[in-house]
């Protein structure tokens, strides 16, 4: 057994070690999450040539001074798109269930300095958006995975103002021919929706049901419609 004078510099050894394993932990993380943030302004960019984004920022009728909602937000891709359209005076909602994707918005919207976005957590069922004060609504690329879609329009519904917007955007199914797209399920029918929103007290205001038509590879073809609604 060591006296106490021998046993402090194998204490300072172990605290040593103990440090450098944590500070080499840290500075791994942080390089993963900016090498995160690069890459999803790189796979951003390419989506730009082809979502036609500006088109559905038009569909929202957005004014400076809005607060919009983009729910089911993801990493950000249209939140951070909608915060210069209602300015500085403006609120961007973003709703996801996903802390992870949340924390990774919320660092994006603080770089760009775009401090009208706020995050919001939400339940399975309840976006958790402000009653009566919303102006549009967006959701992109998310109808397709509500297990109760018409629980949440109702919700959407009660945040919205009168005259509000919804704007929903997704992928149509694709041919039953089309394995892939049959196991992912990540695809839902304008008509089906459209059903939704009449039911949940919606107006149709427009739809394109080929919003978005391109080739993707020479077995898959990639539709998406847009519809737009509003709360009468
Ligand atoms: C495929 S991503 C699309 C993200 C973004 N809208 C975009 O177009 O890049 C779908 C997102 O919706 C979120 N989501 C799914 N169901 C949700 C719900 N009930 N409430 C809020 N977010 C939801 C998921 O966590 C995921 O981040």
């Amino acid at each position: 057994m060591g006296t106490p004078s021998n046993r402090k510099p194998v204490f300072r050894i172990v605290l040593f070690l103990v440090c450098a394993v944590l500070i080499f932990l840290g500075l791994n993380t942080l390089y993963s999450f900016t090498n995160t943030l690069r890459q999803l302004d790189v796979i951003e960019l390419e989506r730009d040539q082809w979502q036609r984004p500006s088109d559905v920022l038009r569909a929202l009728d957005l004014r400076e001074g809005n607060t919009v909602a983009d729910l089911g937000s993801g990493s950000g891709y249209f939140t951070l798109k909608l915060a210069p359209a209602v300015g500085k005076q403006g609120q961007v909602l973003a709703v996801d269930l996903r802390k992870l994707s949340l924390f990774f918005l919320w660092t994006r919207a603080l770089l760009r300095g775009q401090h009208g976005v706020h995050v919001i957590l939400g339940d399975e069922d309840d976006p958790r958006l402000p009653a009566g004060s919303v102006d549009s609504v967006l959701i992109c690329n998310t109808y397709h995975e509500f297990s109760r879609p018409e629980v949440i329009l109702k919700r959407v519904n009660q945040s919205l103002h009168a005259g509000g917007r919804l704007v929903v955007v997704d992928r149509a199914p694709r041919p039953v021919a089309d394995q892939r797209a049959a196991e992912h399920g990540h695809e839902v029918a304008l008509s089906v929706v459209e059903g939704d929103l009449r039911q949940t007290g919606f107006e149709i205001v427009s739809h394109d049901d080929h919003f978005i038509d391109r080739h993707v590879d020479p077995q898959t073809d990639d539709s998406w419609w847009l519809v737009i609604a509003r709360k009468p």
